[in-house]
């Protein structure tokens, strides 16, 4: 868990980069930093690894205050990766992908068995890409191995600053898929600057939304784009990603596939459902209570209709294959 208390950062008297910000994110979770260029996000995150020293405030890993940490040390447990990577160029790709691992004692077999892991897991066949030097990689593959060597030596902290931003639109997403992916595995706490609105809503358990140095809101993606806290907040996701979120939420409301209610039909027991219930909700309560229908309810309570397992299956069925 990262924590910051009140940290302000001021680069001589007049630039104040970051100001009082506070927040958590938790072990796990991956945060996402964004806002418009010039507002703080590589200051917050390279104080996290005391790239930069804060002017005021504390900052906390797992509680404990890493103003009292060796800088070289605390570095050997957050991994970093930025945009255009640093490859070493006169290295290998696994002397590249082992320089912590080694740095850290590990043994040679151990870490070599790393290697292989990590190039298996982003898809590139080790016996291929292990003895290869960086600039024989494209920029994809380059920027998977700057993702690996971050990971190398198991740091519990992941920095990314705009890691993706170089690439190609194809590549960048891949690389976000292959992110979520990896990060639903290793369950890493990790932090990640981008300016990208559509890369942070897709890939954030939590974003942080910064103007000026400040925090503006701190949400998850779905909540972000339902409560924009300010007007700020809102032109920056854009009118057009709130609208089709919102047809999307009503697309997949219980509301939206239940059959009316008849008056003067008998109150049964069956399990009931807001109408304003998502179709995940209302699968997630029939399969829990084992039930083929559910009573649907307006804001009072009052029923308004009945929903079958079959209009659900049918709904989501239409849904997946596009047809809705
Ligand atoms: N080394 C520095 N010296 C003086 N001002 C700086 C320095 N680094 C960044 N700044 C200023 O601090 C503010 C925040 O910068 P930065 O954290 O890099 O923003 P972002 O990553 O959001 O684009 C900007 O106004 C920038 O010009
Ligand atoms: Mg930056």
């Amino acid at each position: 868990m990262i924590t910051f208390e009140n940290v302000t950062k001021k680069y001589g008297d007049d630039t104040v980069a970051v100001d009082d910000v506070s927040f958590t994110v938790k072990k796990g979770n991956l945060v996402t930093l964004i806002g418009p260029s010039g507002c703080g996000k590589t200051t917050t995150m390279k104080m996290i690894n005391k790239l930069i020293p804060v002017t005021s405030g504390t900052i906390s890993i797992d509680g404990k205050d890493i103003s009292r940490e060796n800088a070289v040390e605390l570095r050997r447990n957050i991994g970093y990766v930025i945009q255009r990577i640093g490859l070493l160029p006169h290295m290998t790709i696994e002397e590249n992908v082992s320089l912590v691992p080694k740095l850290k004692g590990w043994k040679k077999e151990v870490y070599q068995k790393k290697v292989d892991d990590l190039l298996d897991m982003v898809g590139l066949d080790p016996s291929i890409y292990k003895k290869k030097y960086p600039l024989e990689l494209s920029g994809g593959q380059q920027q998977r191995i700057g993702v690996i060597r971050a990971l190398a030596g198991e740091p519990p902290i992941i920095l990314m600053d705009e890691p993706f931003s170089a690439l190609d639109p194809i590549s960048r997403e891949q690389l976000q898929d292959e992110l979520k992916i990896l990060q639903k595995n290793i369950h890493k706490t990790i932090v990640f600057v981008t300016h990208d609105m559509d890369e942070a809503l897709k890939i954030a358990d939590e974003v942080i939304i910064m103007k000026a140095g400040s925090i503006q809101q701190v949400a998850t993606p779905k909540t972000l784009l339902e409560k924009p806290i300010n007007d700020f907040v809102s032109s920056f996701i854009g009118e057009e990603r709130i609208q089709q979120s919102i047809q999307n939420r009503k697309l997949h409301r219980a509301e939206t596939i239940m059959t009316p209610w008849k008056e003067g039909r008998e109150e049964s027991d069956l399990p009931s459902l807001s109408q304003d219930a998502s179709l995940q909700e209302v699968a997630r309560v029939m399969l829990a209570q084992n039930s083929e229908s559910l009573i649907i309810t307006d804001n009072s309570g009052k029923p308004v209709g009945r929903l079958q397992k079959n209009q659900l299956l049918q709904e989501l069925a239409g849904v997946e294959t596009g047809g809705k």
